[in-house]
């Protein structure tokens, strides 16, 4: 409400500052003065070129105090290098857990989701690994285009933007062995052990393992849309704007299980989803019957509608013969719970006030991700690999449904 707001508002102060000229702080220097027991949080949204000026600046003018805590959204760098520079900038100023590297999945509520699935829940775990999951396929679908960003953008990739962050992040929390407690070390230390465990992806690898692409004009929701390059202008680029990628986990849980995952920009809608998928059973005795037994599969869908389904065979009901048919136990969290879900921000933000961690990326996590990123981007320069072209509002190049293909699989949701 008004008042409300003008209460809030008052509190709202605008400072300039120059993130490189630490001499001339004072503004900032006087507003903070005297409040040295409160929490301080200083957000940094910037290029990550001058998160290490930024906490300089901070250091050299005093202001970092006890209760002090930074929060860097991503990009943190864009390699394994880049990255630990920042890191070390920062290292040098803050305490590892007064650093909160954002990523903002990490604040859907789905993918806290996941570990009250895995680890509340007894039924999951025996079957959660090698012998009964036959794979693993993550899908980040988006509609929208890279839009106004396509300058930034066509610096980055989806490689880079998607898979080094958000995709990696759920792979984690999906392959991880159960930590010991929710402790934020705790949690990171299984997600770093995943990290570890990914097998490289290299020049030899590529051809067969990943896919790259980008998006031609086409249509989304029956409107016309331009191509990539059209939006770009110029002189063309090998940006993709899609990734798909074949990964193997090397421990034992999930040794010979590959994990799929693949996302993508002006796919036909926003959608995300996690997908485990169980063997089929050891012998089927429907052998006569018109559907035959399809195996298991766990959806974990993370937006826009959150929910998990199971699919399971059924009998069809009636008194004649013996149908069956792939029936789905469906858990919509919000017909469940009927609550409005909190944006990702909300819940990190509070978080960062809190003191809290447990949502955000260590230092090692980061890179670790970048370093196994880095060998696929290299991969890609030595191979050469080729930029496919797919049409907007489709679900990629034929390349990616290929990509499963070979292996007898099919990607759900399906093309
Ligand atoms: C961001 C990427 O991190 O995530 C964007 O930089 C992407 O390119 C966005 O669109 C997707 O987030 P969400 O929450 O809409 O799935």
């Amino acid at each position: 409400t008004e008042p409300e707001w003008q209460t809030f508002a008052e509190r709202i102060h605008y400072v300039q500052t120059d993130a490189g000229a630490h001499d001339e702080w004072g503004a900032l220097v006087d507003i903070l003065a005297g409040n040295e027991d409160k929490v301080r949080v200083a957000y940094l949204a910037t290029a990550p070129s001058l998160f290490g000026a930024f906490a300089t600046g901070l250091r050299h003018n005093g202001l970092i105090t006890k209760s002090s805590r930074i929060v860097l959204e991503k990009p943190v760098g864009h390699d394994y290098e880049s990255a630990r520079e920042i890191n070390d900038a920062i290292g040098k100023c803050f305490a590892e857990n007064q650093i909160y590297r954002i990523d903002h999945y990490l604040g859907k509520e789905t993918v806290q989701n996941l570990l009250a699935l895995r680890f509340a829940n007894s039924l999951f775990e025996p079957l959660w690994r090698r012998g009964s999951v036959d794979h693993v396929q993550i899908t980040v679908a988006e509609d929208l285009g890279v839009g106004n960003r396509v300058e930034f953008y066509d610096r980055i990739g989806t490689l880079r933007d998607m898979v080094q962050n958000h995709m990696l992040q759920l792979v984690c929390l999906v392959a991880m062995e159960a930590p010991a407690s929710l402790h934020h070390d705790a949690v990171r230390d299984e997600k770093m052990k995943v990290l570890r465990a990914l097998k490289p992806i290299g020049a030899d690898e590529v051809r067969q393992n990943t896919v790259r692409a980008q998006y031609l004009g086409g249509a989304i929701n029956g409107k016309s849309v331009p191509g990539y390059l059209e939006e770009l202008g110029g002189d063309g680029s090998s940006t993709e704007t899609f990734v798909a990628l074949k990964l193997e986990i090397e421990n034992w849980r999930w040794s010979g299980v590959p994990f799929y995952i693949r996302s993508g920009k002006r796919l036909p809608r926003k959608h995300s989803e996690i997908v485990v998928q169980f063997q089929d059973v050891p012998h089927s005795i429907f052998t006569e019957q018109e559907y035959n037994v399809t195996a298991n599969r766990l959806s974990i869908l993370l937006q826009p509608d959150e929910g998990v389904k199971l699919s399971v065979m059924a009998k069809e009901p009636g008194p004649g013969g013996f149908e069956l048919r792939p029936v789905s136990l469906d858990l919509s969290f919000e017909e469940t719970f009927g609550v409005r879900y909190p944006d990702a921000y909300e819940r990190l933000l509070m978080e960062v006030l809190r003191g809290n961690p447990a949502l955000f990326m260590r230092r090692d996590e980061i890179e670790a991700a970048w370093r196994w990123i880095d060998g696929i981007a290299a991969g890609w320069e030595e191979a050469r690999q080729k930029v496919e072209t797919y049409v907007s509002g489709s679900w990629g190049p034929s390349a990616s449904s290929l990509l499963l293909d070979r292996d007898n699989r099919s990607w759900h949701p399906e093309e």
